[in-house]
């Protein structure tokens, strides 16, 4: 198995990655149902933001922290929805790729997503 190197190695793990997302019993329903995700439009935007995390590429601009705090008004977005995502992330990075990157992967999904449910913590109300 190969690293994750390049813009193609990105888009094919961000599709495999909500592809399984799309069909999972436990978190699927917040991107179908409760965001209603276009996914004409959120596919591209995940790929800069690996891309920008991953690869140093800095095509990203957006503001993940506050699109997740939103989303915790209207869903239930606490440590188990968010062990799952990084359950998935894990699963989905292991099938297709290893080295240096794709435990830095790894790594970084499991930092943002603890930052993310810190800050959605500290904003509940
Ligand atoms: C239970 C966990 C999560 C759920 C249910 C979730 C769900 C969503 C949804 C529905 C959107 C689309 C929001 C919109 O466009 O209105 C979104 C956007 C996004 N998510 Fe997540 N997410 C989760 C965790 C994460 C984690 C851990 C990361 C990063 C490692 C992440 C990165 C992003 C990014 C970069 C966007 C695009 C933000 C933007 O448009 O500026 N998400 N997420």
């Amino acid at each position: 198995m190969k690293d994750i190197e390049t813009r193609n190695d990105i888009e094919l793990l961000v599709n495999s990655f909500y592809d399984k997302v799309k069909a999972d019993k436990t978190i699927g329903y917040i991107f179908n149902d409760v965001a209603a995700v276009d996914w004409i439009l959120h596919l591209p935007k995940m790929y800069s933001f690996w891309e920008t995390v991953l690869l140093g590429k800095m095509s990203f601009k957006g503001n993940p922290m506050v699109k997740h705090i939103q989303l915790s008004k209207k869903t239930e977005m606490s440590k188990k929805q968010f062990d799952h995502w990084l359950k998935l992330w894990n699963t989905i990075i292991d099938e297709h790729f290893e080295g240096i990157t794709a435990t830095e992967a790894k790594q970084r999904g499991k930092n943002i997503a603890g930052l993310m449910l810190h800050k959605i913590e500290s904003y509940a109300n």
